[in-house]
């Protein structure tokens, strides 16, 4: 147990993480030159094209140091918002961690998330200037912005890049002499931190742990303490590049258990594993139940793929358990799910991966979070879907979530990055100088206000360089309205919004004159309408115009007549039809990139 080391990366997305790992892969030989292909520890397709890491990993890595072997586990962490609470237990597994800052962009707002976090579990951190061999590194610059942050002297901050790998060698050692051991009682009943899990379609779930106290060995009946099922480890092991069968795994070790788990629901990340006979006392401290945040209805383009759909949600939901779903049917759109994501990059991946992984076209509607309803008679209950919203005369009041953002720019955008927060609801609560241009701002905000366009705006007002992050806090009450969209009298289901009823007003009138562009005339004029419950808000008309494909066919060749008439049907399956308009798919798509 004293020579293992368990240590994480932080880092903000794109400062290099991933391929600082790999070299210390490369340098303790834990993969062969001929194994070493660019960022080894991405190996989603998804994550590769997109360059980030979605899923965290773990891996094991052999060093000799001093005629002693020691065991380095690196436990990856995923670099994004929406996945925050799996990079909280990652890091609650380890006791060190690199902090890893692009020597040319200083300190953002991921970067300082994730380190409160480390702090909090008490990790040894080690900051490491990466990317030095940038020729616009300014080292200096980043270690005052390291110092101010952390407290170290300038000595403590490493110096690396991972293309090159200079630095690598030394950070090594470092981590051996800094990063403590692992505490825990070998003797102890049986505790293992779940830090991660994956799906295996041959093996099941296969869940990632730390042997907090005690040892498990292949064989034993054990217990996830959180969703109490009873499992016997059939497989346990290390992880190494591959993974590699153990008969043992003892106190301070990182490794996984093959136990013919079906579902990802049964392994929840943060769970504690322990021993059916004899367990532990209780829960490691920390866990949660992973709640979505944002919810949107998903549909098939085609009404065909329906039960396509449905198959690929349940795949999908095997191996990822933060995402749920419910039928859920939309005159406009058919019948489709109601699905709820940890975030909107999460959306954005389950979206791509239905087109990808089982070619599937979807429409999804606007997104929005989950509200809490507290009804006249005293009843109280949680909406996330626009249909859900009962009539205003029953409701007491409504409550939303509220998150405190943490937003780190250069003072040059601090007036264009208040207002947009403004415009968001936001309420300033702090603002630190990091630097005399880097000012960090923290707001509480809705939810509700940065599901939308937020992340998108903040970056083109900040040319790119503002950085955001974000966590739950609590829930204020909120004048919430249920905005709706007519078209020639007809309600449109699927553009219904749950919006502040402030924002109401605008984005109505928006929504109406983007309608009215991408809206074809047709043989009528189209009412465009928002409405708040009767009353109407905003209205925009189309005018008619007469389109008959047959026209052209002069003289009487009913086959050309009925091609152009063929044409023209499949022209219409593109479109939806609503009430007596055809509303072609993108309007449902725009209605989400309002600018
Ligand atoms: P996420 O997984 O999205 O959090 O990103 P990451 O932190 O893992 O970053 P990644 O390793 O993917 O690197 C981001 C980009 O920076 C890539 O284009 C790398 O090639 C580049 N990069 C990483 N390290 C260095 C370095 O030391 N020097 C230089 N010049 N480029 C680097």
């Amino acid at each position: 147990m004293k020579n293992i080391r368990n240590f994480c990366i932080i880092a903000h997305i794109d400062h290099g993480k991933s391929t600082l790992a790999d070299r210390l892969l490369q340098v303790t030989q834990t993969i062969s030159e001929r194994e070493m292909k660019a960022q080894v520890l991405d190996d989603m397709d998804l994550e590769k094209e997109r360059g980030i890491t979605i899923k965290s990993h773990a891996i094991r890595m052999d060093y000799q140091y001093k005629g002693e072997e020691y065991i380095l586990n690196l436990i990856d962490t995923p670099g994004h918002v929406d996945f925050s609470y799996e990079v909280s237990r990652s890091i609650a597994a380890c006791e060190g961690a690199l902090l890893i800052v692009d020597a040319t962009q200083g300190i953002q707002a991921q970067t300082i998330s994730n380190l409160y976090l480390a702090i909090e579990n008490d990790l040894e951190i080690i900051p490491v200037l990466n990317k030095m061999d940038l020729p616009n590194a300014m080292p200096e610059v980043v270690e005052d912005q390291i110092i101010d942050l952390i407290g170290c002297s300038r000595e403590d901050i490493l110096r690396a890049s991972g293309k090159t790998g200079e630095g690598v060698d030394f950070l090594l050692e470092t981590i051996i002499h800094k990063v403590p051991a692992p505490v825990g009682d070998p003797k102890a009943p049986l505790q293992c931190l779940i830090f991660d899990s994956v799906f295996n379609p041959f093996r099941g779930v296969i869940a990632y742990f730390k042997v907090v106290n005690g040892e498990m060995n292949k064989g034993d009946w054990v217990k996830f303490m959180a969703t109490q099922g009873e499992y016997k480890a059939e497989e346990i092991g290390f992880l190494r590049l591959n993974m590699d069968p153990a008969k043992k795994l003892s106190t301070g070790d990182v490794g996984y258990i093959i136990c013919s788990i079906k579902t990802a629901k049964e392994v929840k990340v943060g769970d504690t594993i322990t021993h059916k006979e004899n367990p532990c006392e209780g829960l490691i401290d920390g866990f949660e139940e992973v709640k979505p945040m944002v919810f949107a209805g998903v549909y098939p383009i085609d009404s065909e793929d329906y039960e396509d759909l449905r198959a690929a949600m349940e795949k999908l939901q095997l191996n990822d358990a933060s995402l749920t779903y419910e039928p859920e049917s939309s005159a406009a759109l058919g019948f489709g799910f109601r699905c709820g994501f940890l975030g909107l990059l999460h959306m954005e991946i389950i979206q791509e991966r239905l087109d990808r992984e089982f070619s599937i076209n979807v429409i999804t509607t606007v997104p929005n979070v989950s509200y809490i309803v507290h009804t006249h008679k005293g009843e109280e209950y949680e909406v996330y879907n626009p249909s859900g919203l009962p009539e205003v005369t029953l409701v007491d009041y409504i409550e939303e979530p509220v998150i405190q953002a943490q937003i780190i720019t250069k003072s040059d955008y601090i007036g264009q990055v208040m207002s947009l927060c403004m415009e968001k609801r936001g309420v300033l609560s702090h603002q630190n100088y990091l630097t005399t241009d880097r000012v960090e701002l923290t707001f509480s905000m809705p939810l509700g206000e940065i599901v939308f366009d937020f992340y998108d705006k903040l970056k083109s007002i900040s040319k790119g360089y503002a950085s955001f992050d974000y966590h739950q806090t609590g829930h204020q009450r909120a004048k919430l309205v249920r905005l709706d969209i007519l078209l020639n009298g007809e309600m449109v289901d699927a553009l219904s919004a749950l919006i502040h009823f402030d924002n109401a007003q605008t984005f109505g009138r928006r929504v109406c004159e983007k309608l009215k562009e991408l809206i074809p005339r047709q043989q009528f004029d189209i009412a465009i309408q928002a409405a708040v419950g009767a009353k109407i808000i905003s209205r925009e008309t189309v005018k008619a115009v007469r389109k008959d494909v047959t026209a052209k066919c002069y003289g009487g060749d009913i086959s050309r007549k009925r091609k152009l008439l063929e044409k023209q049907k499949k022209g219409k399956k593109r479109m939806k039809q609503v009430g007596n308009v055809e509303v072609p798919q993108k309007a449902f798509l725009a209605v989400l990139k309002l600018d």
